[in-house]
């Protein structure tokens, strides 16, 4: 793991988009795996700006996000795929970009299809991953072994409560999402990890210091080949 302490999230956040840029320049039909919610948002600004100054490129790229709610369609306001529409791919000129259908007749065949479309796209070069306070990357929760592909799982309360805020209700928040395995998330090349903030300082110290368990997700990281973990100082302050 590189572990690397910015004084903001800004900054922090042009440092991965710095990743994708280069990525982007030395492979640019790379695959890219993408994220949501409130962390990768300054990324994508960054990306959307050097995009508009003609610095980066995305017309080859194939985009793979990490999940969306299960019953959600990509025209609700609150679905990864609006999400996603609404903070990148609408502003740039991405080849191609897949989110999991949160509502397929049948969630199973859902995710074995969208596992073998990324194996047929050539595996993801670049996984962008937020970190949730329960040590969660994509929506793989804490757990009794770590998963391996892509499966529907249940939301915890921890990760429901954290989400409320994107919904009017909290009874709205879906019980339920679509995401890729930690299995997936660790056959990615090169994985970027963003956290910011103080109610992040917990789960970067359990990953980055904790032994590798599925009690907390992220601390696989801990075995991947090229785990780039970006921080800005609150998220850092337990280290
Ligand atoms: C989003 C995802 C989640 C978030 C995590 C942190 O696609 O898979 O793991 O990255 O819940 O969320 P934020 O960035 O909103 O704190």
């Amino acid at each position: 793991m590189n572990v690397h302490v910015y004084e903001n999230a800004q900054l922090a956040s042009k440092a991965a988009a710095g990743l994708f840029l280069a990525r982007l320049l030395s492979k640019p039909e790379a695959v890219l795996g993408l994220a949501t919610g409130s962390t990768p948002i300054g990324i994508y600004r960054q990306l959307i700006e050097w995009y508009r100054e003609g610095l980066i490129d995305f017309s080859n790229a194939v985009s793979f996000n990490l999940d969306e709610y299960v019953g959600l369609s990509g025209e609700h306001p609150c679905s990864y795929r609006y999400f996603m529409n609404e903070q990148l791919f609408d502003s740039v000129n991405m080849k191609e970009t897949h989110v999991p259908s949160g509502t397929a007749q049948d969630m199973e065949e859902e995710a074995a299809a969208y596992d073998a479309a990324i194996a047929r796209a050539g595996g993801i070069d670049l996984q962008l991953l937020g970190l949730g306070q329960n040590g969660h990357i994509g929506f793989n929760e804490p757990a009794e072994s770590f998963s391996y592909g892509t499966q529907v799982v249940d939301l915890t309360e921890s990760t429901i409560k954290a989400n409320r805020r994107f919904f009017d209700r909290e009874e709205d928040v879906p019980r339920r999402a679509i995401s890729l395995g930690i299995g997936g998330i660790m056959k990615a090349r090169q994985v970027v990890l963003c956290a910011f903030g103080q109610n992040k300082a917990q789960a970067v110290r359990d990953m980055v210091y904790g032994p590798v368990s599925p009690a907390c997700p992220a601390s696989i990281l801990q075995l991947h080949q090229d785990a780039v973990i970006l921080l800005d100082e609150e998220a850092a302050s337990l280290l």
